[in-house]
């Protein structure tokens, strides 16, 4: 391991067998916690050659179990999202995909820190489970066209070591450690074809439009290197996406846009994310774009939302009437400080409230309140008098309501300016 670290620190490049003997003893426990450190902080600054990447990534995915999704028929699609705040896209384009007939069988996280998780929100449907057998997961996705559960443990060992690692000693943010972290998942889980939703901009990991334009080139060689056929879109995370932010908010929110009243945005981004795990099954994307406009427009998509919540033993009449969630008692309305055009509502500031409010993790052991979290009623770009309400904050207590409503006015400016807003997909690679 000595050498190892060596040879990174002087900028030389690990072979195939070398990468192959630290992924096992990483996954194996035979490498001290300190060795690992060391060679990932050498890696932090020394970065990684594609080919370097490729193996990594190669030999993490094989660390466990790899599924195998064979006896579901078709073409199996998967979206990963780098990571947003109010980002429930997932919950509409696995439900607008299978309805244009694309499978997608998906094993999600939870949320950490600002940004949500899948996982969570989905567990604001009262009885819906997410750690669905393994059989039983095949099962729904042949029968619905898709199934949410969430990641089993046995899934990229070598990246639950690594990534709690990184988190501690200031080496989350290496391209290739990032790339390596996310597609070896991809790859185990099986799919066919990955589609990539890189965020850029304050609520994003990657904050410019550079370094997001080389990690999804990166991962996107990776994955068609590994035989998946890989694409991503780049898109804007400076603001919230869509109006809620919140477990059971974003649920409720999803339902709209698969009603067909979503929030312009949101909904647009849907409709590109869906249309693209589409294109990766085979269509044009003019052909893609017509059928998920039917899918949404016809209903289907929500009743394939709402079969596979029922087949994961979840209620759907909660999907059917979104006003039986429950949210969170202490609920406050944050006012304009002043009148004009928001011109910024920074998305990780946003992220920091909700979870102030109940709706995200500080810690692992933290408890998630499925009710708590905000709705928007203004974002980037709208206008504004002062006094008028431009958020609704519910948590359990009104002192975590005055403190996030605090941090809400801090993620705020408003100015005497002529909106601005920005493109949304700002970039699309290998689609
Ligand atoms: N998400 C991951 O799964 N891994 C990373 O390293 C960063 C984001």
């Amino acid at each position: 391991m000595v050498e190892l670290i060596v040879k990174k620190r002087q900028g030389g490049e690990l072979t195939r067998e070398e990468i192959a003997w630290l992924v096992r003893g990483v996954t194996q426990g035979s490498i001290p916690d300190y060795q690992i450190s060391a060679l990932l902080m050498a890696i932090y600054f020394q970065g990684m050659s594609r080919e370097e990447t490729v193996n990594l990534t190669m030999e993490m995915a094989r660390s466990g179990d790899m599924a195998d999704l064979s006896s579901i028929p078709g073409v199996k699609v998967d979206k990963h999202s780098t990571g947003g705040v109010g980002d429930k896209t997932t919950l509409v384009v696995g439900p607008l995909a299978a309805a244009c007939g694309v499978k997608t069988a998906k094993m999600s996280g939870r949320g950490l820190g600002h940004t949500g998780g899948t996982v969570d929100k989905l567990e604001s449907v009262p009885g819906l489970k997410m750690d669905v057998p393994r059989d039983r997961f095949l099962q729904i996705v042949r029968e619905h066209g898709v199934a949410l559960v969430g990641q089993s443990g046995s899934l990229c060992p070598a990246d639950k070591k690594l990534y709690a690692l990184r988190d501690v000693t200031g080496t989350v943010e290496s391209l290739p450690l990032i790339a390596a972290s996310i597609m070896s998942k991809k790859l185990a889980s099986g799919a066919d074809a990955i589609l990539l939703d890189v965020k850029v901009g304050s609520g994003a990991f990657m904050k410019t439009l550079e370094e997001a334009r080389d990690l999804a080139r990166l991962m996107v060689d990776t994955g068609n290197g590994a035989g998946r056929r890989t694409a991503a879109l780049l898109t804007d995370m400076d603001m919230p996406l869509g109006r809620n932010i919140g477990n059971a908010l974003e649920v409720m929110e999803a339902v709209e846009v698969l009603q067909g009243r979503g929030e312009a945005r949101l909904a647009a981004l849907c409709r590109e994310l869906a249309a693209g795990m589409v294109q990766l099954a085979g269509a044009s994307r003019e052909e893609a774009l017509a059928q998920v406009d039917r899918a949404l427009a016809s209903g289907e998509a929500l009743e394939i939302l709402c079969r596979m919540v029922e087949a994961q033993g979840g209620d759907r009449s909660y999907l059917e009437h979104p006003e039986k969630f429950a949210l969170s008692p202490a609920q406050m309305e944050v006012a304009a400080p002043q009148s004009g055009c928001i011109t910024r509502l920074d998305a990780q500031l946003c992220g920091l409230c909700a979870m102030e409010l109940g709706a995200g993790r500080e810690t692992k052991e933290s408890v998630i309140d499925y009710g708590a979290g905000i709705t928007l009623y203004k974002n980037k770009g709208d206008r504004v008098q002062a006094g008028e309400p431009i958020a609704r904050l519910y948590a359990q207590t009104e002192a975590q309501c005055a403190r996030a409503a605090k941090r809400l006015l801090a993620a705020l400016q408003i100015k005497n300016e002529e909106p601005q807003s920005g493109p949304l997909v700002l970039e699309r690679i290998g689609i």
